[in-house]
């Protein structure tokens, strides 16, 4: 969809007035680099806790697990509103993080409406990222490595969180996608964009990122 949609009339979208009869849950088309919809700033939600919001959230958890990713804003299945989702799985984290500090580290199946970010120390982590709207790329970014953040769930509640290391880098990345940002803008050295399958020249074999 190319044309801007207000949190009211993207129920076509997102299925929300589809036939009962398949209430079931969505796979939904993932807009790549290009798209206008990558580019502008999102809107913010009026009412986390609305139905078509659900919906939204339900299909782009969805949509993320399918494509093996590990987190999606809306814009990318080109609903330009303010809402992210994202994992931070234990096996994400640096390993070489202990134990009793992992906690920061890691986060389960988040959802986040209207987030906020608030950067708790300058200290900056380079990463390898990926992006399910630029496939087949990585590229290495440099991002605050102490985070803390909050939003809302889909029932309206407030979630806050300190955040480090991945979770902290795919939250960033999320939230950057509210604000028309794709992870290749916030690189410095463009001799570290490179092909997923040149990817075991630089970094071990780690999987999807
Ligand atoms: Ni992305």
């Amino acid at each position: 969809m190319s044309t801007p949609a207000k949190s009211r009339d993207f129920g076509a979208l997102t299925g929300a007035g589809r036939d009962p009869i398949f209430p079931s849950m969505a796979i939904l088309k993932i807009a790549r680099m290009g798209h206008p919809v990558l580019a502008r700033k999102a809107e913010p939600v009026v009412n986390p806790a609305a139905p078509e919001i659900r919906r939204l959230v339900a299909d782009m958890v969805e949509t993320m697990i399918d494509a093996n990713g590990a987190g999606l804003a809306a814009p990318q299945v080109h609903v330009p509103l303010r809402v992210v989702v994202f994992q931070a799985p234990d096996e994400r984290a640096d390993p070489n993080v202990e134990a009793a500090e992992r906690f920061d580290h890691t986060a389960p199946l988040t959802i986040l409406i209207n987030p906020e970010i608030e950067i708790v120390d300058q200290s900056v982590e380079a990463g390898w990222e990926g992006c399910l709207s630029v496939p087949g790329l990585r590229g290495l970014v440099e991002r605050p490595a102490h985070i803390r953040y909050r939003g809302f769930d889909t029932e309206g509640r407030l979630v806050a969180r300190t955040a480090k290391g991945f979770h902290a880098r795919v939250v960033q990345h999320e939230c950057d996608h509210l604000d028309g940002i794709l992870y290749p803008q916030r690189m410095r050295d463009m001799t570290k964009f490179i092909f997923e399958s040149e990817a075991r020249h630089w970094m071990p074999a780690d999987g999807e990122q």
